[in-house]
């Protein structure tokens, strides 16, 4: 049953990863504010990240949070 291990592992693998992987990120609404917002700094005064475990305020939010432009 070498198969097993080798499934679970993988899907431990990707359940620990999801949590920040930029492709998973939710888009930014493609409202003014977030247009006009391109520093941490600007996303930090409407965004409280210190309450998310798997956020740091020196993260380049736009790095993965990319605007969404057909939604
Ligand atoms: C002037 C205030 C303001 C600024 C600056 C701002 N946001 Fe937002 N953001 C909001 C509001 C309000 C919402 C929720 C409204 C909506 O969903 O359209 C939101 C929604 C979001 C969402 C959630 C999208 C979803 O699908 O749930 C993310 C992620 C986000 N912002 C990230 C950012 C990042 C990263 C930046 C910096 C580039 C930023 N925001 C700058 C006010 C702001
Ligand atoms: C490495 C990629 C990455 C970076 C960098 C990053 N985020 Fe996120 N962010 C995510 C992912 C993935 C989620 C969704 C999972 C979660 O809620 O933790 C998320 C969720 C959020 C949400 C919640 C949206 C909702 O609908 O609840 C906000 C707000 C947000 N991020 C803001 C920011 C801000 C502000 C920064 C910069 C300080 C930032 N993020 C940096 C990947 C990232």
């Amino acid at each position: 049953m070498k198969r097993w291990i080798a499934v679970v592992a993988v899907l431990g693998l990707v359940a620990g990863c999801v949590g920040r992987v930029a492709l998973y990120s939710p888009r930014l609404p493609p409202s003014e504010d977030h247009r006009a917002a391109v520093s941490n700094a600007d996303c930090l005064e409407c965004h409280d990240v210190t309450a998310r475990a798997n956020h740091a305020t020196t993260d380049d939010c736009r790095n993965c949070h990319t605007i969404c432009e057909g939604c």
